[in-house]
């Protein structure tokens, strides 16, 4: 598997298998064993998607060697304090099973951002997590924050596709070396983009499909796609994408496709409030 470096020299997977919205007790075992055995190497999960027990005994049931599995998980809004994020760190370490994770984001900005981060800090430097990042941090929120870390995250992870390039935060971005992760790699199954004839033009002169064309231009862009799926065939099709590079000529055609907008606004007013109560996380 390919992999980027990080800004602390950690090496992270290329590409990511999502499993938000994959229920525990057995769809997400299921999803993840398949991933594994199609050869992912690199989970992201979230204690807010209710499914670490499933992802953690799909791991151990793998075969593969824990060291060779990158698995990300994030903090949610409910934890978002010095000791909020110790709790919800401890909590998620054993909820996967395991005794270190590679990669723990701050997966909504809103709360005691500067709280949280010392204790993910402190972690780190105890080798309990390997690489710290954030997450939904828009322009406007990143350059409120990140500015007072002293440790820069590895990652900020947003949404992402060819019809939301994302360039001023990347811009912004680039100069502490954060890599960038993409949520929504494949607009969240956006039928629009995944017919536009752009996509189904270089589909055909490649012999891919939609799914492969877009995941290989994100990888290309140097972002990190997590693409989701329950479909054994898809999970499978969409890291078939290491046979084939698209032109710097195609690059650029896919990249007319951004809008400069998407689906989520971290800067929506009250958004934090709405998202603290949608998802409950039980110890
Ligand atoms: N940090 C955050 O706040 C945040 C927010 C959202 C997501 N994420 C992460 O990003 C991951 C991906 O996001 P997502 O799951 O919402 O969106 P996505 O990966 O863009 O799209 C997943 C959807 O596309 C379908 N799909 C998968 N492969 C396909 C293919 N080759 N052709 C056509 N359709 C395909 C899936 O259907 P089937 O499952 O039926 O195959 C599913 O409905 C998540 O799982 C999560 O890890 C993070």
């Amino acid at each position: 598997m390919e992999t980027l470096t990080l800004n602390d020299g950690n090496s992270i997977p290329v590409i990511g298998f999502g499993v938000f919205m994959i229920p525990n007790n057995g769809p997400a075992y299921q999803a993840v064993r398949t991933a594994l055995d199609v050869g992912y190497r690199h989970i992201d999960t979230a204690a807010a998607y209710l499914n670490e027990e499933d992802v953690g005994k799909a791991v151990r049931d793998s075969g593969v060697p824990r060291d060779q599995i990158f698995i990300t998980s994030k903090l949610w809004i409910s934890d978002l304090s010095y000791e909020g994020a110790k709790r919800g760190i401890a909590r998620s370490l054993r909820k996967l099973g395991t005794d270190y994770m590679d990669l723990y984001l701050i997966h909504q900005p809103y709360g005691d951002i500067p709280g949280a981060w010392s204790a993910m800090e402190e972690a780190k430097s105890k080798g309990i997590l390997r690489s710290i990042g954030v997450s939904n941090m828009s322009p406007a929120i990143y350059s409120r924050f990140v500015p007072l870390l002293s440790v820069k995250p590895a990652v900020n992870q947003v949404e992402f596709n060819p019809t939301f390039l994302q360039k001023p935060l990347r811009q912004m971005m680039e100069k502490d070396g954060v890599v960038t992760e993409a949520w929504y790699p494949l607009g969240h199954g956006d039928a629009a983009l995944l017919s536009s004839p752009v996509v189904t033009r270089l589909a055909q002169k490649y012999g891919k499909d939609a799914g492969q064309i877009i995941i290989r231009f994100e990888i290309q862009e140097g972002v990190i796609p997590l693409p989701k799926s329950s479909t054994p065939a898809r999970i499978q099709s969409n890291l078939d994408v290491f046979d084939f590079k698209l032109s710097e000529d195609e690059m650029t055609t896919l990249r007319s496709l951004d809008t400069g907008k998407g689906k989520h606004d971290p800067d929506t007013p009250g958004l934090g409030d709405t998202l603290r109560n949608a998802f409950i996380i039980e110890d």
